[in-house]
């Protein structure tokens, strides 16, 4: 297996992915760690108490250990990130290093962002969704009471450093939902992938760290090309949004927290498969096809009674990706094809109403 590092090569700035086990003790021998004024590692309590090396003092000129959960990635987060920055007198050649999942990724690289008009930052991503999805591309965001990731930025970090091993510590629940994103990049761009995850689902959950790193490496892969290709989301980065849509309605329907993100994609990725199908896109066997992948990696693939159609359509009427009232859906022409078609909501009620 090669041990090169994976780059993300955009217009202005290419970064490297280096997807290693190992690899997180590295990020203090970073280039852009070893020229900046001062290290300031982003991270939340959970982090530091199982990692403490990668987070200890002697690495860092200052360290900031937020709360845990969704519910801190906050414009007052932030403050305490700027307040703490600004007390220690870091300038604008400082570096934030974000030790965590994508709640700790998106808070302190937004933090990064806007602290003097911007600052370099790196990912040390702790969890399999960010280390697939959140850490790469540059989307830095935190919640609005109306909203979530409503306020936001793009700012691409410095360099990732991608461990499988930190995923031995992480519930079960949080891995399984890290493969949905998985699992979706396979569907929307490699057929060959979905097969080789099918047959490896059982070795993948028992964290066979060999395994794991093909996998994160091919995800990796897949997600730095579609960013190469259309950073700032114009066309086709949207593919990423697979299973999204449905899924963000779940998410909003069921309650914020209720399911975890990943688990309302891998519902999202039956339906968004079954509406293609309904739509003759794609051969029907590759619904139930996609509905055993999902259930495989301990994903939820019916919609809870709970949810209602209406609400669940109404919800999906909200997105801010609409288009002239029709709701903007991620589809597949194939397996490992995805279309971005506006569609009407009926279908989607019909696809909702069949997978109860
Ligand atoms: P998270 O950051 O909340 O982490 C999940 C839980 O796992 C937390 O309790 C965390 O402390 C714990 N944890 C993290 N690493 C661990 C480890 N190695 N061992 C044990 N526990 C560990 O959740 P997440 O799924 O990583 O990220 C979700 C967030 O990512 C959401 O806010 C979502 O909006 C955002 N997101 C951003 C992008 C993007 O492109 N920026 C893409 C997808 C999702
Ligand atoms: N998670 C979707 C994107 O990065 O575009």
């Amino acid at each position: 297996m090669s041990v090169d590092a994976l780059t993300v090569a955009l217009a202005t700035r290419s970064y490297s992915l280096d997807v290693r086990p190992g690899v997180a003790r590295s990020w203090p021998a970073a280039t852009a760690v070893r020229q900046a004024s001062a290290r300031v590692v982003v991270t939340n309590r959970t982090i530091a108490a199982l990692y403490p090396e990668l987070v200890a003092g002697t690495q860092c000129n200052l360290r900031i250990e937020l709360e845990d959960g969704e519910r801190y990635k906050t414009a007052d987060s932030v403050d305490v990130i700027h307040s703490a920055l600004l007390r220690a007198r870091c300038d604008r050649k400082c570096i934030i290093v974000a030790v965590g999942g994508g709640v700790v990724g998106d808070t302190a690289g937004f933090a990064a962002a806007t602290y003097m008009r911007g600052i370099p930052f790196i990912q040390v991503p702790t969890t399999l969704l960010a280390q697939v999805d959140s850490s790469i591309g540059g989307k830095t965001a935190i919640n609005h009471p109306l909203g979530k990731n409503m306020i936001g930025a793009f700012h691409q970090p410095s360099a990732v450093f991608i461990d499988p091993l930190l995923l031995n510590t992480l519930p079960d629940a949080e891995l399984s939902a890290g493969f949905a994103e998985i699992i979706k990049h396979a569907l929307i761009r490699d057929a060959a992938y979905l097969d080789w995850l099918e047959a490896n689902s059982a070795g993948l959950l028992a964290r066979d760290p060999e395994l794991l790193t093909h996998a994160i490496r091919r995800s990796c892969e897949i997600k730095a090309a579609i960013v190469e290709a259309d950073e700032f989301e114009t066309g086709e980065r949207a593919l990423l949004n697979l299973g999204h849509t449905f899924g963000h309605a779940l998410e909003a329907v069921l309650g914020f927290g209720t399911w975890l993100h990943g688990q309302a994609v891998g519902c999202g990725l039956v339906l968004a498969t079954d509406m293609s199908a309904r739509l003759g896109l794609i051969d029907s066997a590759a619904v139930a096809r996609v509905q055993r992948i999902v259930s495989a990696f301990r994903l939820p693939v019916r919609v809870p009674a709970q949810a209602s159609t209406s609400a669940l359509v109404d919800a999906m009427l909200l997105d801010k990706k609409n288009e002239g009232g029709r709701v903007r859906f991620i589809l597949l022409e194939a397996i490992g094809r995805g279309v971005i078609r506006p569609e009407s909501v009926e279908l989607a009620a019909q696809v909702i109403d069949a997978h109860r």
